[in-house]
């Protein structure tokens, strides 16, 4: 019997997994689109006996540090579904020469798992564009596979559901947007956005040690373009300083000073600036391809 414990692939049952929707704050309409898709595992046979066909096939991009890793792992969690994640920097980087042909067992390994989440992270490392790889034949003959390997599984006949995500679309594939029944774009939160992720990562701290206003204008304006990680590094970082120094309360100015004084850099703003332009026209082509499933089952 073939072995079927790839290094590539982690399998992780829900009760192993510990992230959930309250721990991100906002991006509701996304989380609500990817509870319909789950729920649709458990309709298949309407699907069928209506010969809807439902490919099943997520793609989240947008830029790093949104939550787009964490919100799947707590999907899975959520909805008490098995996930399994191809780690993409695993199967390229040890086996490129074998790349292609691994793919295609994770695949057909992942169908013998039905009413299961297959998340594919770092999805740009597998799916760059044919033209972008340049004569890398290699490379050109793994995004070939991934598109067929992908062809091959689908939420009717597998009970699977393909979650993919990236923070660099860009180099994405031209033939693989259309493979995707959502194409769901995580922004940098907006003004009401940041208040919300403000106070979901203050939760936990003692109110005896913090008093701040989560939707405060001047943390607000000043955390403009700023990525839910990056609020939480900001958070981490007055703990931080406030347990070394033996400080009582977290307070916005302390917050404010922390940011004034660039004790920390939004990573978001470093990284992902330089493709804000090209953003824009795969967020078009992401429009495009934009599918009506959700609405048949809420
Ligand atoms: N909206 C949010 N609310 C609370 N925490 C957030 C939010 N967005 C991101 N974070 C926190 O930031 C950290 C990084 O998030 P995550 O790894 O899920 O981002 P990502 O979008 O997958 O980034 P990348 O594109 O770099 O892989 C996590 O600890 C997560 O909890
Ligand atoms: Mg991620």
């Amino acid at each position: 019997m073939e072995e079927r414990n790839y290094e590539w692939l982690d399998e992780i049952s829900p009760e192993d997994l510990t992230e959930s929707f309250d721990q991100i704050g906002g991006y509701q309409e996304i989380k609500s689109i990817l509870k319909t898709y789950v729920n649709l595992l458990g309709k298949i046979d309407e699907l069928k006996k209506w010969n809807v066909k439902v490919m099943g096939k997520i793609l989240l991009h947008g830029p790093p540090g949104t939550g787009k890793t964490t919100l799947v792992r707590a999907l899975a969690r959520e909805t008490r579904k098995r996930l399994i994640i191809l780690n993409t920097t695993t199967i390229m980087s040890k086996y490129i020469s074998e790349t292609g042909k691994n793919l295609e067992k994770s695949f057909s390994m992942i169908k013998s798992q039905p009413n299961s989440i297959f998340f594919i992270d770092e999805f740009d490392s597998i799916a760059k564009t044919r033209e972008s790889i340049g004569d890398h034949d290699e490379m050109k003959r793994i995004v070939n596979t991934l598109l067929t390997s992908f062809d091959k599984i689908n939420l009717v006949d597998h009970r699977i559901l393909t979650i993919a995500a990236t923070n660099f679309e860009i180099v994405l594939d031209d033939a693989i947007w259309r493979r995707f029944d959502e194409i769901l774009y995580f922004n940098l939160p907006n003004a009401e956005q940041r208040g919300q992720i403000m106070k979901v990562l203050i939760r936990n701290i003692p109110s005896d040690n913090i008093q701040i206003n989560p939707h405060s204008l001047n943390l607000i304006n000043a955390t403009e373009n700023w990525s839910g990680a990056d609020l939480q590094r900001l958070i981490t970082r007055a703990v931080i300083d406030l347990l070394n120094n033996d400080l009582k309360k977290i307070s916005e100015e302390s917050l404010l000073t922390i940011i004034e004084e660039k004790k920390i850099t939004p990573t978001s703003m470093r990284t992902y600036k330089p493709f804000h332009s090209m953003q824009k026209e795969s967020l078009e082509k992401g429009k495009r391809y934009k599918s009506k499933f959700t609405e048949l089952f809420e």
